[in-house]
């Protein structure tokens, strides 16, 4: 398992769609101030909000540009995500218009500095901890670029020590929550937006300053939809769209979880997370009711 992984700045990353040479790459890349980024822990529901983020910008710049200067982005997209790729997509990236969003699952560390210093927006997505487990354990055993596990239990000992595909989601809250009062930052969880769709999206679009109707709104919340991503997942996503659209919902974990994992779960969360800002807004015991 350890042979599909490799250590970069203390945290292991999958070797199969990562490298240290475009890692060291990224560090030269240049963010501007009016890029979008989208920084969530692996299975926090990137995909999801990705949607949401691209549809809004598409939607405000659609109605407000001329067909003339229109420029057709999906022709010229870049795989979203900053650290997977090769060398030289951080070249191709600073070719790409205007506003561009750029998903991340690194932690502020091992961010380009410019991306702090550009003011560029940042929007933090949060889910809690157990479906995050829950969801991550399913896509490893679906998705041949990261390692498989023999079963949930070895599973659970690796998100536990964090000797994983971008390391711990402990640490990466930790890290995360040194940042949550920046100017430029808005947190949002998989669960808020879980409960009221149309609210998180006008939350999202008041944070980017798009002023949209009602109207646009729900359209976008129409297309963010579990059901219509999923639908359209072999157009959008390809051969991944079956791992990656899987439940969508939240508290998956009961039916994995036994008793010592739960409590081990709790302990570590207490220990780690309970006092701190972003630990507050994980109290995944409401939503399970
Ligand atoms: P589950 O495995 O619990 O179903 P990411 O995009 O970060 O990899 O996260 C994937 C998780 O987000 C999956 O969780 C997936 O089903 C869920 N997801 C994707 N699109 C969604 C949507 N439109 N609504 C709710 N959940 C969604």
């Amino acid at each position: 398992r350890e042979e599909l992984l490799f250590s970069y700045k203390g945290i292991l990353y999958p070797a199969t769609i990562c490298s240290p040479e475009a890692f060291r790459a990224m560090e030269s890349f240049e963010a501007r101030p009016d890029d979008v980024i989208l920084a969530g822990y692996p299975k926090t529901g990137t995909n999801w909000v990705g949607q949401i983020l691209t549809d809004l910008i598409a939607t405000f710049e659609k109605r407000n540009q001329d067909e003339e200067n229109h420029v057709n982005k999906e022709e010229l997209e870049e795989f979203p995500y900053l650290e997977i790729g090769d060398a030289e997509k951080y070249e191709r990236m600073s070719k790409l218009p205007s506003r561009r969003v750029i998903f991340t699952h690194l932690i502020p560390e091992n961010l380009p500095r410019s991306i702090f210093k550009s003011k560029a927006k940042i929007l933090l997505l949060l889910r809690n901890l157990k479906d995050v487990a829950t969801s991550f354990y399913h896509f490893s055993n679906a998705l041949s670029a990261l390692p498989s596990y023999e079963s949930w239990d070895d599973f659970f000992i690796a998100f536990m020590t964090g000797k994983m595909p971008w390391g711990s989601y402990f640490n990466y809250l930790s890290e995360w929550n040194k940042h949550v009062d920046d100017k430029n930052i808005m947190t949002i969880t998989y669960e808020e937006l879980k409960e009221n769709q149309a609210l998180g999206v006008k939350n999202i679009a008041a944070f980017l300053g798009l002023s949209l109707t009602e109207e646009e709104i729900q359209d976008i919340v129409e297309r963010s939809s579990f059901q219509s991503m999923k639908k359209n997942s072999p157009k959008t996503h390809g051969a991944l769209g079956t791992a990656l659209f899987r439940k969508g919902g939240v508290c998956d974990w009961k039916s994995f979880f036994n008793e010592d994992q739960n409590q081990a779960m709790d302990k570590a969360f207490e220990e780690l997370l309970a006092g701190t800002k972003l630990g507050t807004k994980l109290k995944y015991e409401i939503y399970c009711k």
